[in-house]
C-alpha cells in the first residue's frame, strides 16, 4: 500500500485493474473488494453489532482452543494440484439422499441465531432456497420448523435435541411435527452431554433470552443497525419449544422450558428409537470417535456429520478435520460422511472434500456475514463460498467435487490412535 501511494502509476494502473474487474463499478463488487475474506466480515459485525450478541456466536467453550484448533488443522492441509486438465467448465453440484443441491456445503444448525442479527434464520433459509442449499434449522432457532418448511420446502432439515423429560414427549413430537413439514433430513445431535463453560458469555452476563439491561444498554445504544434489524423481525423468540410452554409462551418461559426438558446426549437406545420413526434420510452430528461412526452405521443411519460443534462444548476435542480421514475409512461406502467446524474459505471446503467427505456444513461464517451487512449478508457469504470453491477446484485441477478424490494430501494433524 505504502509503495502504491508514493507511485502514481503504479497507483493509476491498480485502479485501471480494479476497473477492468468491476466495469459498472457495481456495489456488490465493491463490496467484494472491501471483504474478501471471512475474517474482513467477522471484524466489521464484531464492530456492528452489540459486543454481548457478537461473543455469543463468535465465542467458544473454555479457552477457546478447539475452535482455534479447527482453524488451524484446515490450513495444515496440503493439497498437491494437477496441471494440463480443461477445468473451464466445472460443476459444483450434488446429491445428498436422493436430493441435488448446487454446491457441497450447507448452513450449520445454529441455536438463537436471531442474537447475532434479527430475522438470521429466515434470511438465512430463503437464500439456501434460492441457491439449493441444504439448511439445518436448529431446535432451539428463533423461527419454527413450520415456518421454515415454508420458506425452504426444497431444502429443509431438522436438527434435533434431547427432551428427556416425560419419556421424551417432546423429542417425539419434534420429529412429528418435522415430518408433517416435509423436512428432507432428520439430524440429532449427540455431542452436547453437558453444559458448556462459555467465559465470554460468562463475563458479558448474557443468557438466552437476551435482555436489555443497564449493562447492555450502551452496547444496544451503539449499535444502530442492528437495532433497527430488531424492530423489524421483534424481539427473538425460541419458537419450536412454544408448544411446550405452560401458560403463556413468552420469550422468558419458551427459553426457560428448553433450557430446563432439553439435557444430555441421545443414548444408542433413544437413536434407536428415533431411527425407526423417522422414514426419510436420517443424519447423526457430533461424531467424533470412529468407533462411535461404526455403532451408528449398525443403527442404520443414512449419513453423519463428522464435528465438535465449532469447538463450543468440549475444549479438548480434536480438530473435526484431524478425524475425518479415521471415520471416512470406518464408514466406507455405507453411509454418507459429511463435516462442519472451522470451514472459513472456498479452499476448506475443498480441503474436506479432498479427505473423503461428501459435504460440508458452515456456521458463523454466514452470521458473521449477516452481522456485518445485514440481509444481503447471506447471499453475500454463499456467493463467497461458491466463487471461492470453484476458483480452488481449477487451481487443483478437478472438474467436480467428485474429483476432489483423487487429489493427494498432505495431512500432518489426522489423527491417529
Ligand atoms: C451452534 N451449533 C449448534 N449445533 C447444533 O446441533 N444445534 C444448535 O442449536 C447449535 N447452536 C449453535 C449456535 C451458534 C451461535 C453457533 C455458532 C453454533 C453448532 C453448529 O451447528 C456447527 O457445528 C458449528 O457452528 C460449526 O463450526 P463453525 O463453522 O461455526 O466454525
Amino acid at each position: 500500500m505504502q509503495l502504491l501511494a508514493n507511485d502514481p502509476l503504479k497507483k493509476a494502473s491498480a485502479s485501471a485493474e480494479l476497473r477492468s474487474r468491476d466495469p459498472e463499478g457495481s456495489g456488490r463488487d465493491k463490496l467484494r473488494r472491501r471483504f474478501a475474506t471471512i475474517e474482513s466480515l467477522r471484524l466489521r459485525a464484531k464492530r456492528r453489532v452489540p459486543r454481548f450478541a457478537f461473543d455469543w456466536v463468535d465465542g467458544a467453550a473454555n479457552d477457546e482452543e478447539c475452535a482455534r484448533r479447527n482453524i488451524r488443522a484446515l490450513a495444515a492441509v496440503e493439497l498437491l494440484p494437477r496441471y494440463c486438465i480443461d477445468v473451464d467448465t466445472i460443476a459444483t453440484d450434488v446429491e445428498l439422499f436422493g436430493r441435488h443441491y448446487s454446491s457441497p456445503f450447507g448452513v450449520a444448525p445454529m441455536g438463537s441465531a436471531g442474537m447475532m442479527w434479527p430475522g438470521a434464520e429466515i434470511f438465512l433459509a430463503r437464500e439456501a432456497q434460492r441457491r439449493r442449499v441444504p439448511y439445518i434449522l436448529a431446535t432451539p432457532a428463533n423461527a419454527s420448523i413450520e415456518r421454515i418448511a415454508e420458506i425452504a420446502p426444497d431444502v429443509f432439515w431438522f436438527q434435533l435435541y434431547r427432551f428427556p423429560y416425560n419419556d421424551h414427549a417432546i423429542t417425539f413430537d419434534l420429529v412429528k411435527r418435522a415430518d408433517a413439514a416435509g423436512a428432507h433430513v432428520l439430524v440429532p445431535t449427540i455431542d452436547s452431554a453437558g453444559k458448556s463453560k462459555r467465559p465470554r458469555d460468562m463475563r458479558n452476563g448474557v443468557k438466552v433470552p437476551f435482555r436489555i439491561g443497564p449493562k447492555t444498554f450502551f452496547q444496544v445504544a451503539t449499535s444502530p443497525h442492528w437495532t433497527m434489524a430488531l424492530s423489524k423481525a421483534g424481539m427473538p423468540r425460541t419458537e419450536n419449544i412454544v408448544p411446550y410452554t405452560e401458560g403463556r409462551a413468552t420469550r422468558d418461559s419458551t427459553a426457560h422450558t428448553m433450557q430446563v426438558k432439553a439435557r444430555g446426549s441421545h443414548t444408542w437406545d433413544e437413536l434407536a428409537r428415533l431411527r425407526d420413526r423417522w422414514k426419510r434420510a436420517f443424519v447423526v452430528k457430533g461424531v467424533l470417535h470412529p468407533e462411535d461412526a461404526e455403532r451408528l452405521i449398525s443403527l442404520g443411519v443414512d449419513g453423519l456429520i463428522v464435528s465438535n460443534h465449532g469447538g463450543r462444548h468440549f475444549d479438548a476435542a480434536p480438530a473435526s478435520v484431524d478425524m475425518l480421514p479415521a471415520i471416512v475409512s470406518a464408514v466406507g461406502k455405507r453411509a454418507t460422511v459429511m463435516i462442519d467446524s472451522g470451514i472459513r474459505s472456498g479452499l476448506d471446503i475443498l480441503r474436506v472434500l479432498a479427505l473423503g467427505a461428501r459435504a460440508t456444513f458452515i456456521g458463523r461464517p454466514f452470521l458473521y456475514g449477516l452481522g456485518a451487512l445485514g440481509e444481503p449478508g447471506a447471499r453475500f457469504v454463499m456467493d463467497m463460498f461458491a466463487d471461492e470453491l470453484r476458483t480452488e477446484m481449477q487451481h487443483a485441477g478437478i472438474q467436480s467435487p467428485a474429483g476432489a478424490n483423487e487429489i493427494s494430501v498432505r495431512h500432518p494433524g489426522a489423527w491417529r490412535d
